[in-house]
């Protein structure tokens, strides 16, 4: 029943058996034939047929129908039973290896389409350039998947052919000849082939030739000359441009130039950029040039590489230029030890006193002559020499109590230089402001008086209020007018006036007031209450004697200072 089948095979009873095949078979293949005892009738066949592996059930034969892959599966296990005419288990399951056995049918694969290498152009025969990998899946240490590697092509054959080898098993990729030159031939294309004897893959390897740092920067000139330069360039300015060139290959830390003051400037007055396109050099002032400090300068420029030369090369004369810098003294103005100066001192001192000493130094030693502007109240005076600031008048801190004024500083014998300084002045408060009213100048009171009346009045005082003030409310004069009038305390600020009795004359009346405050010392005011009689009682404050007063108390705060 089954045709083609013109293979060697064996035959014998149910048992438990191995069998080896080849992969790939074509057809039906006969692996066994199976004998059949009584009262057994057929066979059945289980397990890992894989669609391909099948028993004829009465005749015996085990066979395949197609081909299996061992690299899809190397081992298939089954299990056959033999059956009685009902369908009965009659005998059994007995266990039936399968091995597959390797052909080769797979092509060697390499593990990347294309292979990138570099290669510096100076490197020894024999340097490796990388490693190339490839696969093959037929079975492991057998000659279906032992693979060799050639190079078929390579492109250019400049200067020579055969500039690379690939070790045969390995895959090693080496250079095989010292001839490469990156500036005639700086990328390679060469073609590998990788075979296992029976199929064979290709892949292509591009080799990059990469430069050395071989060439040293070269200064167009050694000499650059003497510069003048003024003492006041401004930092940033360029003051020379230099150029140096280098042949290694463009754009690499090669031939990039990084340029270096080596000698004559300790103090990092000056800075060299490079343009990275151009490789030329710009010096630029990096800190203010100062004349008084350093007028010339002999500077030695020194132009390398970011990448270390290679072994035999060196740095050379011809990497270094030099220039000279003179520079030009230019007259600065003054200049102040400090922009502001800040003073503070109590309104009652005495005129003269010393306040505050400021100074001004010229960069180039000249004198200097010092004198004070916007000195709009005329309260001080400054020293000429030595800038000793001083009261010039009696201060008023109820006037001014920030007094700003500006100093300036000239040079002797160049009056054009000067420069200007702030002077402030805080000025402390004494208490030398005696009370007065704020509220309750024109009192009136209604004629003929009612019991009960009265008028608030309200005092206050020029001196810095830091507390709540407290005043103290009491009347002068005669019997009379204590008989007449009353005054009582609201609070450390108010009071009131009232008429102690009805009868009062429709008139002006004058009463004397005194106020204390709680100064130190205290100061009183005596204020002299006046009325006139407009169908009522009216009193006005007249406050002519306050001047004098304050007068008194600045002639007294300056004795307490003398003291
Ligand atoms: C072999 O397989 C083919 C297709 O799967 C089938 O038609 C044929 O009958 C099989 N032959 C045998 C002998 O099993
Ligand atoms: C600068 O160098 C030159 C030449 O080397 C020398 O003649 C000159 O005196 C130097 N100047 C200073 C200030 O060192
Ligand atoms: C410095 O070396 C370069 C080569 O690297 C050479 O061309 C040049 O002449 C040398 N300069 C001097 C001053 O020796």
């Amino acid at each position: 029943t089954c045709h083609g089948i013109n293979e060697l095979y064996a035959s014998g009873p149910l048992q438990d058996m191995t069998f080896s095949v080849s992969e790939g078979t074509i057809g039906i293949h006969v692996i066994y034939q199976f004998t059949i005892e009584p009262p057994a009738v057929s066979l059945r066949l289980s397990g890992e047929k894989d669609g391909v592996i099948e028993i004829a059930s009465t005749s015996g034969y085990l066979y395949l129908n197609g081909s299996l892959d061992r690299e899809n599966k190397a081992i298939h296990r089954l299990q056959v039973e033999a059956l009685n005419v009902t369908g009965q288990k009659e005998k059994g399951p007995y266990s039936i290896t399968i091995n597959v056995q390797d052909i080769n049918d797979n092509p060697p694969k390499f593990e990347k389409s294309k292979y990138f290498g570099v290669v510096w152009q100076n490197s020894r025969p024999g340097s490796n350039i990388g490693t190339l990998r490839a696969t093959d899946m037929d079975q492991e240490n057998t000659l279906n998947s032992r693979l060799q590697f050639r190079i078929v092509d390579q492109n250019p054959k400049i200067p020579l052919d055969n500039l690379f080898i690939i070790q045969q098993e390995a895959g090693t990729f080496q250079l095989s000849r010292s001839s490469l030159n990156k500036r005639v031939v700086s990328n390679y294309f060469v073609r590998v082939e990788v075979t296992d004897k029976v199929f064979t893959t290709l892949c292509d390897v591009k080799i990059n030739v990469i430069d050395i740092n071989d060439q040293i920067p070269i200064f167009e000139k050694s000499d650059y000359g003497i510069l003048i330069i003024l003492e006041d360039t401004p930092v940033g300015e360029v003051i020379l441009e230099i150029q140096a060139t280098d042949a290694d290959e463009p754009f690499t830390g090669s031939s990039q130039i990084i340029y270096q003051i080596e000698e004559g400037d300790q103090n990092k007055n000056f800075i060299i950029e490079t343009d990275t396109k151009t490789n030329r050099g710009f010096v630029k002032i990096n800190k203010v040039l100062d004349f008084e400090m350093s007028s010339t300068y002999n500077l030695t420029v020194k132009a390398t590489n970011p990448e270390p030369l290679v072994q035999g090369v060196q740095y050379n004369s011809s990497s270094t230029a030099y220039f000279g810098v003179v520079v030009v003294d230019v007259n600065e103005v003054p200049v102040f030890s400090q922009n502001i100066y800040i003073g503070n001192i109590f309104e009652d001192v005495p005129v003269g006193t010393l306040v505050m000493t400021v100074t001004a130094n010229d960069p180039e030693g000249d004198q200097i002559r010092y004198s004070l502007k916007s000195n709009n109240r005329n309260w001080l005076r400054i020293d000429t020499f030595s800038g000793e600031i001083y009261t010039a008048a009696p201060l008023d801190r109820e006037v001014e109590h920030e007094y700003k004024v500006e100093v300036t500083a000239t040079e002797e014998n160049t009056k054009s230089q000067s420069s200007t300084a702030v002077f402030m002045l805080y000025i402390k408060d004494v208490n030398d402001n005696p009370p007065r009213l704020a509220k309750g100048n024109h009192l009136f009171f209604c004629h003929p008086l009612h019991g009960g009346v009265r008028a608030e009045i309200q005092a206050t005082d020029d001196d810095e209020q830091l507390y709540s003030p407290e005043f103290t409310f009491s009347l002068g004069g005669g019997e009379n007018i204590k008989s007449d009038w009353e005054i009582s305390r609201i609070d450390g600020t108010h009071a009131y006036l009232s008429p102690k009795h009805t009868n009062l004359e429709e008139k002006q009346y004058s009463i004397p007031l005194i106020i204390n405050d709680n100064g130190k010392p205290p100061l009183e005011g005596n204020l002299d209450l006046q009325g006139l009689v407009v169908g009522g009682v009216f009193l006005k404050m007249k406050n002519k004697k306050r001047k004098e007063l304050k007068k008194n108390a600045v002639e007294s705060a300056e004795l307490k200072s003398l003291r």
